[in-house]
């Protein structure tokens, strides 16, 4: 999964989500043009070069392509690792105003077994923090990291990769220092309660937000602030044995999320491997270059290679932003 210069597309959204990504292109939200938009993305040439491993939603782990072929056995003939998302979304945090705690623990030692049998080797559980001033508490940190540590445990027990994902919602108007200090206490709190649970760190995955101030912010932060801050929370929080860690983009524009995974990787080596899980920034491109069009499937293909190779580049800290006339 953390091979050098390779990335993972999370192409995990819940069917309601994955309607937003269809609205971009004027499709109406119906299981054939989702079926559509997940087949172009998955079979798009030359992009097993880049990818190491794909996040599936459960329709989607269960879909198969036009040719008969489960998505999982489509990417597994190419090299790629299929992955799941299991968490159920969020709920209130009883309680606590404003905050969310994710569901999905009832039956997933089963969840995890069938998946397995359909092809899946690593699994994806988010947690959702947001930030405003009195949240998020350490309640709601501590309930959150329990469930994922659960989850990591079972997902361990069946042989499957856990990749633990706490998002730091980019939403508000905090600024980076803010930002800096909710993730190093989500992190910290989260490695403390995984280490408790006995989750084995070297077989498990960290997908993490960048820190950066919230996109309301009156001065948005650039790649080298980026960098320093989101590595200083690192090596706060995350043991050296975890066995790497991944970004989510999170709503920055894709151009932005490659700069910014580029000047992070220029800081290292760091003790981990690092690299790139995004949806929107690698989907995005590729949706407004198809926006449904038959005709247009060849060139929205190129579009999401390129996106992924500028990615893979960067994870490697050899973007050159000047040269990229097609990411925005
Ligand atoms: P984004 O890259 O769009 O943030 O999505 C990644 C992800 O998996 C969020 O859970």
């Amino acid at each position: 999964m953390m091979a050098p210069g390779k990335g993972i597309l999370a192409a995990d959204e819940s069917d309601s989500t994955a309607g937003k990504r269809l609205q971009m292109v004027h499709l109406p939200n119906e299981e054939a043009h989702r079926q559509d938009f997940r087949e172009l993305l998955f079979t798009a040439p030359g992009i097993n070069q880049y990818l190491s491993g794909v996040i599936l939603y459960d329709s989607t782990i269960k879909t198969a392509a036009d040719d008969g072929t489960p998505f999982p056995d489509v990417l597994t003939a190419r090299g790629i690792i299929p992955g799941i998302k299991v968490d159920l979304g969020t709920k209130d945090f009883e309680g606590f105003p404003g905050e969310v705690v994710s569901q999905g623990l009832d039956n997933l030692e089963d969840r995890f077994v069938e998946y397995y049998n359909l092809g899946a080797r690593f699994a994806k559980w988010r947690m959702v923090v947001t930030i405003d001033e009195q949240i998020p508490t350490d309640a709601c940190l501590e309930a959150n990291a329990v469930m994922l540590a659960r989850y990591a445990q079972m997902a361990q027990k069946t042989g499957i990769v856990p990749m633990v994902e706490p998002e730091v919602i980019f939403a508000g108007d905090h600024d980076i220092a803010r930002a800096e200090m909710v993730t190093t206490r989500a992190l910290q709190i989260l490695f403390q309660t995984l280490i408790k649970y006995k989750v084995d760190l070297q077989g498990l995955i960290l997908k993490s937000s960048m820190v950066l101030a919230g996109d309301t912010y009156h001065e948005q932060s650039t790649p080298d602030q980026i960098a320093n801050a989101t590595l200083r929370t690192f090596h706060m929080s995350v043991p050296h044995e975890v066995g790497g860690i991944v970004f989510l983009s999170g709503g920055q524009s894709p151009k932005r999320a490659t700069e910014n995974l580029n000047a992070i990787a220029k800081l290292g080596p760091q003790p981990w491997p690092i690299t790139y899980s995004y949806s929107r920034a690698l989907e995005e491109p590729f949706l407004l270059a198809w926006q449904g069009k038959p005709e247009n499937t060849e060139h929205a293909q190129e579009v999401l290679l390129h996106a992924c190779k500028m990615n893979s580049l960067a994870a490697e800290g050899n973007y050159v932003v000047g040269e990229d006339q097609v990411l925005k």
